[in-house]
């Protein structure tokens, strides 16, 4: 107990210091993480990785309690449901201590894994701002508790939380790019659909014998398969297949991407062929596979020359196109009519 009543009434117990104290110490420790630590996009120790894994585990924590708070004051403020109320502050606390423990974890994951990239630096940083916005949010709903009648306090809690939810979904939707790949969510929508989202760049929308072969039929499935892990955004393997001469170059191994018209010292062949059971090949078996026309329309065009100003007419008449013809022939019957 307190001898000092005063100090009680100012809020100066010693539970509040220590808490006040470790809520500052986040705040400030949280941000400072990653320039301490810079993300070099090389793979850290199993140390660091291990627990970082549980990242994939503790995430939905902070998204299932953060929802979770303003469904409860929204229920509790109907008489029937009251006793929901005394529930919002707990729930508080633990989404802002599971949302610091899945930022922390993800930081780790990202350092043990080497991942690196814009939208890895996005979804670090929402993680980051979120758990900023729930360390503040939670003190506000204390004095909210605190005062009776309506304050300024009450209009600070509320907008500190709409802020929460809305960092907390656009990182949770950066997160799921990462795993998943942008397009993941629209992708098996049908094409109308995917069209009104812009997800149409792997279409072979309006592509005709003119158009360029590299732009129209081999890119778009870099894009939609491989970019998600190998261009600016982030960097597998230190391989980035945005930047036609980093894809030739090749990554960490030090094999070439892509050697023009030798399919066997091409790395980026010899990891598209691989069995399913290999840990080489690529995507990753987590992934969605290649489709084998997909396959062979990447073979086929290093073979040719692996030519970025070729169109699909000049390359048809190379020998042994006859297969490709007839993919050709399939993606211009199923794409859309413009
Ligand atoms: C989910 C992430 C992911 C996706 C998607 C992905 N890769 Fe990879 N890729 C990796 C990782 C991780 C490595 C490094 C480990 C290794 O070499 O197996 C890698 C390495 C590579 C390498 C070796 C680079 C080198 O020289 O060391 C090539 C080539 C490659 N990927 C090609 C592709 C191609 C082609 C695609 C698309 C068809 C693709 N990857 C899609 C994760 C991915």
């Amino acid at each position: 107990m307190n001898p000092n009543p005063e100090k009680n009434k100012s809020a100066g117990s010693g539970k509040t210091i220590l808490a006040s104290a470790v809520g500052i110490i986040l705040l400030v420790s949280l941000p400072a993480l990653p320039f301490l630590f810079p993300l070099s996009g090389t793979a850290g120790p199993d140390g660091i990785a291990a627990p970082g894994r549980f990242h994939i585990l503790t995430l939905h924590f902070p998204i299932a309690l953060v929802l979770m708070v303003p469904l409860f004051e929204l229920l509790g403020s109907i008489r029937a449901f009251q006793q929901l109320r005394p529930s919002v502050l707990p729930l508080l606390f633990f989404a802002a201590l599971s949302s610091v423990a899945a930022s922390v974890l993800g930081f780790l994951l990202a350092l043990g894994d080497g991942f690196s990239g814009r939208l890895i630096e996005q979804h670090m940083w929402g993680g980051i701002f979120t758990s900023i916005l729930l360390l503040i949010t939670l003190p506000l709903k204390l004095l909210c508790e605190r005062t009776s009648k309506k304050t300024v306090f009450h209009a600070c809690y509320f907008l500190s939380l709409a802020g929460s939810i809305l960092s907390l979904t656009s990182t949770s939707h950066h997160g799921a790019s990462l795993v998943h790949g942008p397009t993941y969510l629209t992708e098996r929508l049908p094409p109308a659909l995917q069209r009104i989202f812009q997800e149409t760049e792997q279409l072979p929308d309006g592509i005709s014998l003119e158009s360029n072969a590299y732009e129209s039929l081999i890119k778009p499935i870099f894009q939609s398969r491989c970019y998600s892990c190998h261009s600016a955004e982030k960097i597998k393997g230190d391989f980035r297949m945005d930047d036609v001469e980093l894809l030739m170059a090749g990554g960490e191994s030090g094999m070439e991407g892509i050697v023009p018209g030798n399919l066997e010292d091409s790395e980026v062949h010899y990891r598209i062929i691989q069995k399913p059971t290999s840990k080489g090949l690529m995507p990753p078996s987590t992934e969605l596979p290649l489709a084998p026309d997909q396959i062979t329309l990447i073979a086929w065009w290093i073979q040719n020359g692996a030519e970025t100003d070729r169109s699909i007419g000049d390359l048809l008449s190379a020998p042994d196109s006859e297969k490709v013809i007839s993919i050709i022939k399939n993606m211009l019957s199923s794409a859309p009519a413009n």
